[in-house]
């Protein structure tokens, strides 16, 4: 009978708490808290004085350190030696190459990918794989090529990054904003008529921005100059639907050079 009595108490006393909002048993034993002792603050240990600010080991800005060696150079030659002494890149200590440019520096079209990948680290020569064998082609189909001997239809082309990351892992944001100023620099020296940006990485460089779907196609300005977001050859070895939105902007890219 007892049990039964203190059951049906339990119960009630439980069924009160549901009512009043208790969701969660919080402690196995109870606490009465109106016995707790207010506690009163430990008293602060005695602190030593902050000491008054020391030269600390010198901090490095990587971003301000690149833009002050790339304004250094004065032309391309000297651009690839200063690109070659920077030495805030982590990427440079697994590349095998620096991969700097190809194409003809005189050319009206510049093209900028985002980094090497494993065969143009082993080539030292941007875009030399599978992406690189169909962005020839794509430039073939509109009279155009990085060998092309009339300049009007030769390109010149680079990476944002001359460093191949591991893995051909995407660059990540300190990456791209450490190399910046070296880009944007070799975008002034070669000084082409128009830019191509072949995929998210150049554009989010240059332009602040990604989503290529919807940038492609569209023309911009960077830097001064006229510039054409377009998808990257390797991305349409992986959608081969894209090619014909690839072939509008060839076309677009060629109507443009010859009007
Ligand atoms: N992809 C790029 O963006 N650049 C290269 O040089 C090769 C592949």
């Amino acid at each position: 009978m007892e049990s039964d009595r203190t059951y049906w108490a339990d119960c009630a006393a439980l069924e009160w708490q549901v009512e009043l909002g208790v969701t969660d048993a919080i402690g196995d034993d109870p606490l009465d808290r109106y016995q707790l002792e207010t506690k009163k603050p430990a008293p602060k240990p005695a602190t030593a004085p902050t000491p008054p600010p020391t030269l600390m080991a010198e901090e490095v800005d990587p971003v301000a350190i690149a833009r002050t060696m790339a304004s250094k150079a004065g032309d391309l030659q000297t651009l690839a030696s200063v690109m070659q002494a920077y030495e805030h890149c982590e990427l440079k200590k697994g590349a095998r190459s620096f991969v700097f440019c190809d194409g003809q520096p005189e050319a009206r079209v510049m093209i900028v990918g985002e980094a090497p990948g494993r065969d143009e680290d082993r080539m030292g020569k941007p875009f030399v794989g599978r992406a690189g064998q169909l962005l020839d082609r794509m430039l073939e189909a509109i009279n155009m090529g990085r060998a092309h001997d009339d300049p009007a239809r030769a390109v010149y082309i680079t990476n944002v990054l001359p460093w191949r990351p591991p893995s051909n892992r995407t660059p990540d944001k300190a990456e791209i904003a450490m190399l910046l100023p070296f880009l944007e620099r070799h975008i002034a020296l070669a000084d082409s008529n128009l830019l191509i940006l072949m995929g998210n990485t150049p554009c989010q460089a240059l332009m602040g921005r990604t989503g290529i779907t919807r940038m492609r196609g569209q023309w911009t300005e960077v830097l001064g100059k006229p510039t054409l977001p377009m998808f990257h050859p390797a991305y349409l070895l992986r959608n081969p639907i894209a090619k014909r939105k690839a072939w509008a902007d060839l076309l677009d890219l060629n109507a443009r050079l010859r009007g």
